[in-house]
Parts: structure tokens; sequence; C-alpha cells
């Protein structure tokens, strides 16, 4: 082990776009026990009134969402909304084909949206393009956002909410490029359902935000083509595509895989290019954005079959320090993608592919919660376009890498700088200098770090907090520069003012 030095060059006034809040979004799929037993569950002595986990509550208030998407999800393509609505006695019990479970309907749109508020976060329905209408889509909409006097905003206040919910943010279908969704559709026939379903879904309100399927991920055969001809389909009525990734070491190459953000920036880029590939061929003046709305490491539990079970455990992944370093590399690259990237949903919130994990009485938190958590709270304002020097590894997938993976936030009305720094060296410490090239803060008054030795170190029941986030010293500011050591595999978030 040796100790490298490396320096990270800043100025407030070298911006690259506001941060969106609504990067800082969630996941919530009827898939294994991410709404009963994780959100929902009035059977646990945890459960407040309307049945929603308190700890659970209070664990995801700590990460700050700000939106919620729901209800799928490969779900979304065989879901009848109407089953989740109205007196529970009489929803019906149905098997949901995408994760052959058996889903009771206990919780549907009302509940979601009363949790959305529990949560002061924004929520984000996905209509059926699968074995949903058009029609269907948009009856939900009036449903939701109509003020009664008409069949469906009637319906509403039949089932006790007679001020419309006011849905601002709404998914054309789910990864309708996927021929594992049910309904698939090819590129023609899905830009045409949308663009349809979109007319008359914003016909309703036309106050609404669209989000059109974009590829499933980039190693689809119709990557990027799919994108491109949606967008030219459906370019007037809608204002973002989606995106989806899962990220693993599938092969365990750490040092490949700590540099991800390679690859994440590369699909970002890709996409921007083709909306502005788009909008130049529509001699159009809209924009129309990205939204990451699935994205988290997913490569260990890929299990998916609920054997016709109610809330099975699928997919419930355990997350070790080096995925705890991805996710905190995939949010640096929201701040640097800021001017395109606009709304993000990490999949999913809770027990499947999700950092938290539920039992009758009791949470835990895995190790990549907490760069979710700090950078929600810390990352405000406009993005920084920061400039690193630092040393190079090489890297088998994506060439040479800089050791440090870096991102940072400026918010003028308070004078708050935050800084994101991942040290995915496995071996090398860096003596690093923050140095300011405009006024720099006084003091820091933040400081926090994840760390650690062995990349494969998870928390578990028994120790529950191998790999946290804890407070660290650092020096004080001076002469517009600061000076802080950065451990191999670490990451290191500063709050100064
Ligand atoms: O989040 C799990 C699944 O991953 C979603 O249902 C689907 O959209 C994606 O393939």
């Amino acid at each position: 082990m040796t100790n490298q030095s490396a320096q990270i060059y800043l100025d407030n006034n070298r911006t690259i776009s506001e941060i969106s809040p609504l990067l800082f979004g969630g996941f919530v799929e009827h898939m294994g026990r991410c709404v009963y037993e994780g959100i929902y569950d009035p059977a646990s002595p945890l459960a407040d009134e309307q049945g929603f986990r308190r700890d659970v509550l209070e664990s995801l208030r700590e990460q700050n969402y700000t939106t919620i998407r729901y209800p799928g999800g490969n779900f979304l393509s065989g879901y009848n909304w109407l089953d989740g609505v109205g007196p529970k006695a009489n929803r019906p019990r149905r098997r949901d084909l995408a994760w052959q479970s058996v889903e009771t309907n206990q919780f549907g749109t009302n509940e979601f949206v009363e949790f959305c508020k529990l949560l002061n976060a924004e929520p984000m329905l996905g209509v059926n393009m699968g074995t949903g209408t058009i029609e269907s889509a948009a009856s939900l909409v009036e449903y939701c956002n109509a003020p009664t006097g008409t069949y469906y905003a009637d319906l509403r206040a039949t089932h006790g909410y007679r001020e419309p919910h006011h849905v601002k943010y709404w998914c054309v279908g789910n990864e309708m490029d996927g021929p594992w969704q049910i309904g698939h559709l090819d590129m023609d026939e899905y830009g045409r359902k949308a663009r349809e379903a979109a007319k008359m879904m914003k016909w309703h309100d036309p106050s609404i935000k669209l989000v059109l399927c974009g590829s499933s991920n980039d190693s689809m055969p119709t990557y990027p083509e799919w994108d491109r001809v949606a967008l030219e389909t459906c370019w007037d009525q809608v204002d973002y595509l989606s995106i989806h990734y899962y990220a693993g070491n599938r092969d365990n190459d750490t040092s490949s895989y700590l540099a991800s953000a390679a690859a994440f920036e590369t699909y970002v880029d890709t996409l921007s290019g083709t909306l502005r590939y788009v909008k130049a061929k529509r001699r159009s003046n809209k924009d129309v954005y990205l939204s990451w709305d699935e994205w988290q490491v997913w490569y260990k539990d890929r299990s998916g079959r609920g054997q016709w079970t109610e809330a099975p455990h699928l997919s419930e992944e355990i997350y070790n320090l080096e995925d705890a370093l991805v996710v905190a590399q995939w949010l640096n690259v929201f701040l640097r993608k800021s001017d395109v990237l606009k709304i993000a949903c990490v999949a999913q919130i809770v027990n499947v592919i999700s950092w938290l994990h539920t039992k009758r009485d009791g949470l835990l938190k895995q190790s990549s919660f907490y760069p979710f958590m700090l950078m929600s709270k810390l990352a405000r304002g406009q993005a920084l376009d920061v400039l690193v020097r630092a040393p190079k590894h090489e890297t088998s997938k994506y060439g040479d890498q800089s050791l440090l993976d870096v991102s940072a936030s400026y918010e003028e009305a308070t004078g708050a700088t935050g800084v994101f720094i991942v040290n995915r060296s496995e071996t090398e410490t860096l003596n690093t200098e923050l140095i300011w090239q405009s006024i720099a803060p006084q003091q820091v008054s933040e400081a926090w770090q994840l760390a650690g030795t062995d990349v494969k170190a998870a928390n578990t029941w028994e120790q529950p907090n191998n790999i946290t986030a804890q407070p660290i010293k650092t020096a004080a500011i001076a002469n517009g520069t600061l000076a802080i050591t950065l451990p191999p595999l670490s990451f290191t978030a500063l709050s100064m003012k």
C-alpha cells in the first residue's frame, strides 16, 4: 500500500444544471415482499392503524424519497387497477402471471397515494400497456385526477376520496420491448399505442407528465432503435423517456465492477444523443428528459417465481461493500448528468432488490442504504462540473479509469456545498485536496465515510453494522483548500458552508 495524491477542483460558477429533487425516488412493485410484509403489513406488531409498517416508514423517511413509482414493473402489464380499489373485502384474489404469485389486492391505488403522503413523496403511477387498453389507462387518470361529476371520479368518491389525488407523473407501460413482458409489443406497435393512450390521458388532465418506455437495458437487440422509434412516434405527447439498468459483478471482476460509472455514463450519453436527434428531426422546441426509473445492483438473487403463494421471498439481494460503492457512483452519475436526467427511482425500496429488509419484528439496513441516505440529504441546488486529477487504474472492461469518482453540488440560497467521493482503489489511500477556484466555504458542517477492507463484507441480522457510514473528523478549510485522506474502498460525503 502506498499513499498517492489527488486534486479535486471546484468552482461554484461552473455548473451543470439544477439537481432535480426527483432524482431521489424509489420504486414499489407488487413483487415478492415489497408491498406485503414490506411497506404494508397489518398483521405486524409494528404496523400503524392503516397497516403501514412504522419502522419501514421511518427508514424510508431517513432516505428522503421524493417520488415513488408504482405498481410495477412486470406486474403492471397484467394488472387491472379496478381490482385494487373499493372495499377490501370485495377485492379479488388473482394470479399474478409476471411473478407467478397470488395477489390479494388488499393494497391498491388509494393505499399507495396515502403511503406517498406519509412520505411526502410525489406518486408516479404506471398504466398497463400489456393487457390494458388505452381506455383503461385514461380511466385511471379520470379516477385519480378528475373532479367528481363523472363515472370514474364519482367511483373514487364512493371509495372515500372526494378530492382528486392530483397524480402528476405517469408511466405509459413498463419495459414493453421485452419478450418477457405480458403483452409485449414491437416498437411501432408500442409507439402507436402509447401515443393514443397518452393523448387520452392528457385530455383528461393536461397538467400530467408522461414517461415513455425506453429500452429495458442496453443489451436489448432493439436498443437504441426502440428509443428512437418510440420517441419519434410520441414526441409531442410525452415528457420523459425511461431508462432501466441493473448492475452486477457477475464474473467477480471487482476492478471493472468498481468502475461501473463508465457504463452508466455511456448509457445516458447514448440516450441523450437519441433525444437530441429526435428533437432535431421533429424540428421541435420542446425537450424530453430521461427518467431512470429502475436502477439497482441485482445479480445474486434473481428468483422471480412465487409458486403461486402470497408475498413470496423473491430477489432479496444481499448487498456488500463493493455494491455500496457502485451505488454511490450511480448517484454521482445522476448529478453529473443532471442536465438530462430528471427522475430516478431505485428498484425497489424494501425487501425486493432492496437495501432494506424486513422480518416480522425487525429491519435490516444494508450497506448501500447509506450512500443514498447521505446524497439525498446533502446534494442540493446546482450540480457542479468538477475537475478531478487522480491516479488511474486499469480495468478489463472499461480501460484506464480514474481512482476517484466525484460529484458536487452548490446551493446558492443557503451557501451549502456537497462533495461526494468514491475512492475505488482496492489498495491506494489518496491524500486529496479539494481546491476552490471560486469563493470557498468556511467550514465543514458534516463529514461521513463508508469504508472497509473486504469488498464482500455485508451487514447481517446478527451483525447489522459491519458496513455503515460513520462521521469523520476533517481538517479546517484553509486558503480555499480542504485536505482530506481517502482510504481505499471508501465513499466520503461532505457538506460545507
Ligand atoms: O424490478 C424488478 C423487475 O425488473 C421489474 O418488474 C421489471 O420492470 C424489471 O425487469
